[in-house]
Order: structure tokens, then sequence, then C-alpha cells
């Protein structure tokens, strides 16, 4: 089974990545930021998680307030640097644990929580900035799977802080039930006291960040009535983010120790860092078999029904590109190059020749078997001009006049919309 060895909390300020891309370390200024993290370095080289569970938040690059979700688990194979508008920073991506997210993700929600997931996406300095100062070695790649967990910290209503410390004892529970020998650390991101915003703007208080590190050591639970207005108060509107360190400590043992604390403020917000090791080992209520069975539960018993395909987050990853492709199909000037040139189209999405054969060929059941979603056929249905009901005929192996016979009534139709000569087939054969 999969083992917690430990917590890490730091502040995600791009103070920190630009203090190491623009090479600082022996300016006095600078300095004490690289000081404050070699103790971090140390324990990570030392203890070698295999995987790092992130809690951080995105700066509004990659998560947009035309859709932000308050728990977003990243379940992809890979995260790039984010572009935030000068380009993204040089360094390399870092590798996902889809297989690991996948069981977290399971866990959660059978615990109650609405998380969304995602992939495809760069993660910003909310990620990458402490990041490559934790791992400095990481030029030809991390030496280390990340799984990063975005929280919707920046719109309100945001999570509170009991919320957050509750999820973090859920994914406790789902780390320590993974069935595989791993090591993981929980990392939290966000804070200390600042605030970026107003008339406000400039905001600091180094009492109350010191007694915050101290509480979360010993007493979270204390904190956890505290409102994102006390919050606020305290330590600033933006470093009430401080609610993401509360998600990694929920999930660490009650009993910890912080063998490392580091604080600096040279500027708009601290820079910070802990490291928490547990000190009593709380394990699981449940046995892993329970558990197990528990966040399965919905899904037992689908696998008895032939020709059934639930879509899980393990499809949506192995299959991403492909069903990309397809739901591409939205955008008007994808649409016009595949219709145009579809090899053409296949090419600059880098599609596999399987993956173009599938395309090519309108070989529905295919399509299916190889882990794209149904919605995605109905997509390129309304493109080629072919109805929903040709493609469910030919899922089930049948001409549209047998699988017509089929329904109560022979109608047809698609998504397709007012482009020409979409929706043919729906017209009385010419005389
Ligand atoms: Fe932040």
């Amino acid at each position: 089974m999969a083992k917690i060895v430990g917590g890490i909390a730091t502040s995600h300020t791009p103070t920190i990545s630009f203090a190491l891309d623009a090479k600082k370390h022996d300016d006095p200024v600078w300095a004490p930021i690289f000081k404050g993290y070699e103790p971090v370095q140390d324990w990570l080289a030392e203890k070698k998680p295999d995987v790092l569970f992130y809690i951080f938040n995105d700066h509004m690059t990659s998560f947009f307030i035309d859709q932000y979700p308050h728990f977003a688990l990243g379940v992809g194979d890979e995260f790039p640097p984010a572009d935030e508008g000068g380009g993204p920073r040089g360094i390399p991506a870092i590798k996902g644990d889809p297989k690991l997210a996948e069981h977290i993700a399971n866990g959660l929600v059978a615990d109650e929580f609405d998380i969304s997931t995602f992939q495809n996406k760069g993660l910003d300095h909310g990620c990458f900035s402490p990041l490559s100062l934790l791992l400095p070695d990481h030029k030809d790649g991390w030496p280390l799977k990340l799984i990063p967990f975005q929280i919707g910290v920046l719109q309100f209503p945001a999570p509170t802080m009991r919320r957050c410390y509750k999820i973090g004892r859920a994914i406790r529970r789902a780390i320590q039930h993974y069935p595989e020998d791993i090591k993981v650390a929980i990392a939290g991101t966000g804070g200390l006291s600042h605030q970026v915003h107003g008339e406000r703007c400039g905001f600091n208080n180094t009492e109350w960040d010191m007694e915050f590190m101290e509480r979360l050591e010993k007493d979270p639970e204390g904190l956890l009535d505290m409102t994102h207005a006390e919050l606020a108060e305290l330590g600033g509107l933006e470093g009430a983010e401080i609610v993401m360190w509360m998600i990694m400590r929920g999930a660490l043992s009650k009993d910890v120790e912080t063998t490392h604390k580091a604080y600096y403020l040279p500027s708009m917000c601290a820079i910070a860092n802990m490291v928490l090791e547990e000190r009593s080992e709380d394990k699981p209520e449940e046995s892993d078999e329970a558990y197990l069975a528990r966040i399965h539960r919905q899904t037992a018993g689908v696998e008895k029904l032939d020709g059934t395909y639930p879509f899980t987050i393990g499809r949506g990853v192995q299959a991403f590109r492909l069903n990309n492709f397809l739901h591409s199909l939205v955008d008007p000037e994808h649409r016009k190059l595949f219709l145009e040139d579809e090899e053409a189209s296949f090419e600059k999405a880098g599609l596999t020749e399987e993956e173009r054969r599938l395309v090519r060929e309108r070989d529905w059941q295919g399509l299916i078997h190889y882990g794209v979603i149904f919605f995605m056929l109905e997509k390129l249905g309304a493109v080629v001009g072919t109805s929903n009901l040709h493609i469910y005929a030919a899922m089930r192996g049948q001409t549209l006049e047998d699988f017509q016979k089929t329904r109560n009534a022979q109608i047809m139709y698609s998504v397709a919309g007012t482009d020409e000569g979409k929706t043919d087939w729906d017209k009385p054969a010419a005389e």
C-alpha cells in the first residue's frame, strides 16, 4: 500500500521563480530565499517520494471565470509550464500519475466531494514557482511524478477552511488505501499574508503568519471555523489562500512535528516554508478491501453489461488526443481544415496511424472501443452529414434499415446546426 512520507507547506509567489531564473543566488537581498529552501530540498532528497500530491491555485491562467471549479484534480500524463503572458518558463513538463489520480478521484467522489478533473493544461507560478526551487535539479526532467490539485480560491464563494481540512482527510484515506507500494509526499502552497489588489495592496502581518504556522502544526482543528473575512483581516485577502495549507495538514496524521521552518519577507508576500513529519500512524479505519469496494460500488457490475463502456478517467487520459481532435470540430477553423483536407488536420493534431484510420473510415464502433466518448461521434456525424441513427446502427453492426425496425418510429436526427448540407438525409429523395 502507498505511504505518506510527510508534508511540505510553501508560499508560491512569482518572486521565487524570478529569483531562480534570474540566478540571484549570490545577491544578498535574494539569497535568504534560496537558503530557506535548502532543508526542504534535503528532506525531499532523503525521503525520495515517488509522487508529490501538490495543492495549489492557478491565477486565472489555465482556469478562468468561464468555468471555475473549487477542487480540480490533475489526472493527465504530463503538465507543462503555463504561459502567463511573457511565454512559458524554460523548464520541462512534469509527469503526472493518472492511475493514482483516478484512484484518488474515485475516493473523493465516494466521500461526497464534487471534484472536477483536468488534463492538457499548463500549470502557472502557483505550481512551478516553488516546485522549481523544491526540486532544483530538474533541467533534464523532474525526479518525481506530480498530481496537481487546483483549488478555486480566487472567486467567492471559495472553499472554507473546514471543507479544505475535510478533503485533506479524504485524500489521506485514498492514498493510504492505494494498492501500490509507493511513497507520496503532500505539498500545500500559497500565502502567507499578502494582498495584491486595491488600496490595501501591500498588507502583511508577520505576527499572524507566525501564529498560523504554529497552530497549523499543533491545533489545525482550532482554525477551522475561521471565515474568509477573518483570514483576510489578519492576512490580507489573497493571503486567505492558506486554506490550501489546511488541505495538506488534513492529509497528514493528527500528530505532526515541524522539522523545518523558514520565513523571509522581502517585498509583497512572505516567502515561507515548513516541513511536517508524522509522529503518529493514524491507520485507516476501514480495511483496504472495504475501502476499495466502497469507492467502486457505483460502477461494480457494469462490466457484465455487454457492449457497455463507461467513460472513466483512465479512458479519458488514454484517448485524450483523439477525443480532443474530435471535440475541436466545434471550432469553425478546425472544422474547415478537416473538411477541406482531412489528412492535413490529422497531421496537425499529431494523430497516430490507428487514430487516423478510425476517423478516416468513420469506424463508429472502433472509435468507441478505442476510448472515444459517444458525444464526439455525434459531432463528427454532424460535420460530415451523418445522422445519429446511422451511427447507432453502425455501433450495433446493423444496417440503418434493420436498426430502424427496432425503434417505435423510423425518425432521423443529428446535432447539426445551420451548416449547409449537413442534414441532407432528412430531405426527400430526388425524383
Ligand atoms: Fe496564489
